[in-house]
């Protein structure tokens, strides 16, 4: 088999590796989440997908409505920092704590890795 082609199957392998791995608290639930990087588009959906929360996300990932509000508990890897929409919408919820965030505006990639949340 030409080494291309080994090469190839060898990456797309690599890309499925579910190698994320998030614990999850809602409610009385604890949940451990794994995907890869790029698998959901964000972190909300993939919220959304491995754990059903009714009116979660009311506009769509636009950062703007605020339902989507979680706590970063626990992260060993530093956050990228509030962009323009996600600070004015959590500012207008009223919300003072450093480490709540907007779930449609982080990303899923390695800076979630063993990152702990906490859905409001
Ligand atoms: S979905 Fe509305 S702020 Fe995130």
């Amino acid at each position: 088999m030409d080494s291309a082609i080994i090469e190839n199957n060898y990456c797309r392998m690599k890309l499925r590796i579910k190698d994320i791995y998030v614990k999850v608290i809602y409610g009385d639930e604890e949940f451990h989440l794994e995907t890869y990087t790029n698998e959901y588009r964000n972190l909300m959906m993939l919220l959304y997908d491995k754990i059903y929360i009714e009116g979660f996300g009311e506009c769509k990932g636009m950062g703007r409505c605020g339902i989507c509000m979680v706590e970063v508990v626990e992260t060993k890897n530093e956050l990228p920092h509030l962009e323009r929409y996600e600070e004015a919408t959590l500012k207008k919820t009223g919300v003072i704590n450093l480490n709540s965030r907007l779930a449609c505006q982080i990303l899923v990639n390695e800076v979630l890795q063993n990152a702990t949340i906490w859905i409001y």
